[in-house]
């Protein structure tokens, strides 16, 4: 833990510009410095830092934040790393926080695994590189074409043919075996200490930041269990990790895209033949938390996994994951048969760029797998294809994707749009869905509102105004919680730099992007007289709001009048309703 004074310390010394030039290079324009985005790849320029704000957003992908969140992203660090690179940056020496007695042993045992791991690591390695044992996984090594090269990027080893070669290893480098055994990968017996990986070819899986957190060890001949994986410890939580993610990390940043495969193979298949941007599950379904990482990493996500009936399905729900958290996901389809390792074994990369470039959006993947299974001939295939595509239809946010796909459906099962909608408001919400956002979702930028917003940051009588009418009436969703949180941090403070600071509460990233943008743009609105603006802009909204009763009405009649959602539209409708009356 460091001292929240020294965090601000740090931030009092530092130039966002200063910290951002040594990964950007930057030319002066206006009020801000523009260059070209590490985040994203661009040819021309839309990064801009605002040095009086400290806050830096590009306005091509959105990414914005202050100079511990450029550096936290750029760097791959959590929040406590960045400001201790930071600190030693300006020469602030940074005392943690004395540990309790608990922290320090859960602290002292992290040391220790790590050393574990690397132990383990390097002997497994030497294993596969030095000597007899070793001989059979360097020929099948050689057999699978996977060089000195690729080895040791994987630092791949291999687990001899010994009950105990491991533990013994561990034990001759004064490891204390009891905490070894919190890994999984030796074990306690009447017999004594055995190991877990016997005559296995061994996968370090590394953290993002490239530390070992657990093993995979695969057989050489047919012979089955064909992995045997490190089981959950402290250090290693399989639903959260994705195997070869820090190696893929820096082509993922330049790209902005990842390729998940299923298999420790596959990532090495795809890695060697140069897609660098791809990472692997380690023997789960994908869940959440990968998508949430993956989310953090990269804009879109191409899934490629087998071409049988397993795969299918796993293709399936991992479009409901990216649904869920709003990842445009893409699949990529192999010949019947093939698996990654086995295409790019038979074809050049360039076949597999072909492949890529044909990924289909995961959506229209589903229906149309869906068809393939079902063919749409009678009413009552029709109903079933229905029900299986409603509740992942549901799930779509965008609402010009959502039209589309709602009219390809129609179209491929001969229905009007109008039993379609039927159809979808007569299945019953779950109770964690919010309707109003599902349905009548805010446009992503909306350019009055990012007016209002610059109007409240930049003009204080502009912003005594905006209070004395009501936040509520004027902005709307990600805007109205933004405003509010503006608001109580200006009532505090409007040092500049207090305000960057607000930018690490930010937990949405569309908020947190929206924030930088406005921080960034303070430039435009300069010298206007803000009450014709103010005027212009509320007139506007109120408008636009207006023109949603319109959808309300349209929602209001196909939905069941007892659910908690049409009591809340009618809400919001007799609101507006109320609204225009007075205008
Ligand atoms: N897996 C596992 N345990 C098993 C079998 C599979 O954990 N007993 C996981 C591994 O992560 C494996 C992935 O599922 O990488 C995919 O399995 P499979 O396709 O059988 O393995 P590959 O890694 O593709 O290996 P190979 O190319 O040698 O068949
Ligand atoms: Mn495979």
């Amino acid at each position: 833990m460091i001292p929240d004074d020294k965090v601000r310390e740090v931030a009092e010394r530092l130039s966002i510009v200063e910290v951002v030039a040594d990964y950007v290079s930057l030319r002066r324009a206006g009020a801000n410095y523009l260059g070209l985005c590490p985040f994203h790849a661009e040819k021309t320029p839309s990064f801009n830092v605002n040095p009086a704000r400290e806050i830096y957003h590009c306005f091509g992908c959105g990414a914005g934040g202050n100079a511990f969140s450029f550096i936290m992203k750029i760097e791959g660090l959590n929040f406590p790393e960045a400001v201790k690179l930071l600190a030693r940056k300006v020469g602030i020496e940074i005392e943690e926080r004395q540990l309790t007695p608990a922290e320090k042993k859960s602290q002292d045992e992290h040391v220790q695994f790590r050393r574990i791991n690397d132990l383990t690591t390097s002997y497994y390695r030497s294993v596969l590189l030095n000597g007899q044992e070793g001989e059979p996984a360097r020929q099948y090594l050689a057999k699978r074409s996977v060089g000195a090269d690729i080895s040791d990027a994987y630092q791949l080893g291999f687990a001899p043919d010994r009950r105990d070669g491991l533990a013994k290893h561990l034990k001759n480098n004064g490891v204390g075996l009891d905490i070894a055994l919190n890994l999984g990968i030796i074990r306690k017996s009447d017999s004594g200490w055995y190991d877990l990986f016997r005559n296995r070819l061994i996968f370090p899986i590394r953290d993002a930041r490239g530390q070992v957190i657990a093993f995979a060890g695969r057989v050489l001949d047919a012979s089955l269990p064909k992995y045997i994986n490190s089981p959950e410890s402290p250090l290693y939580h399989k639903s959260s990790v994705l195997f070869g993610l820090d190696m893929a990390l820096p082509t993922i940043r330049t790209g902005n895209s990842v390729v998940i495969v299923e298999g420790y193979f596959d990532h090495l298949a795809l890695y060697r033949a140069g897609v660098q941007n791809v990472v692997a599950t380690c023997g789960t379904a994908l869940t959440g938390s990968h998508a949430s990482l993956i989310k953090r990493h990269a804009e879109r996500v191409y899934t490629l996994f087998d071409s049988d009936n397993a795969g299918k399905k796993a293709t399936i729900r991992s479009m409901e994951l990216f649904l869920e958290q709003r990842i445009p996901a893409y699949v990529i389809s192999l010949p019947a048969g093939d698996d990654p390792d086995s295409f790019l074994a038979e074809h050049p990369s360039e076949e597999f760029a072909a492949l890529r470039n044909k990924a289909r959006p995961a959506f229209e993947y589903f229906v149309h797998s869906l068809l393939a299974e079902t063919p749409p001939d009678s009413v009552d295939s029709k109903v079933r294809i229905i029900d299986d595509i409603v509740p992942r239809f549901r799930k779509i946010a965008d609402s010009i994707e959502r039209d589309l796909y709602e009219k390809e459906i129609c179209r491929l099962l001969g229905i009007t749009v109008h039993a379609f909608r039927k159809r979808i408001g007569g299945g019953n919400l779950s109770p964690h869905e919010a309707p109003i956002n599902r349905y009548i979702p805010i446009q992503p930028a909306d350019t009055v509102q990012d007016t209002l917003l610059t109007l409240l940051l930049n003009y204080p009588d502009a912003r005594a105004e905006i209070e004395r009418v009501g936040l509520e009436s004027i902005f709307t969703d990600d805007y109205l919680e933004l405003a509010r949180l503006l608001l109580q941090s200006m009532a505090v403070s409007e040092d500049s730099q207090v305000l960057s600071q607000l930018v690490e509460t930010l937990e949405k990233p569309e908020q947190k992007s929206l924030f930088s943008r406005m921080m960034v743009s303070e430039g435009y609105l300069a010298d206007i007289n803000w009450r014709a603006v103010l005027d212009q802009c509320t007139r506007s909204h109120e408008k636009k709001q207006l023109a949603s009763i319109k959808d309300i009405a349209a929602r209001l009649a196909v939905i069941d009048p007892g659910s908690d959602e049409y009591s809340l539209l009618l809400k919001q409708a007799d609101t507006l309703r109320k609204r225009k009356s007075e205008l």
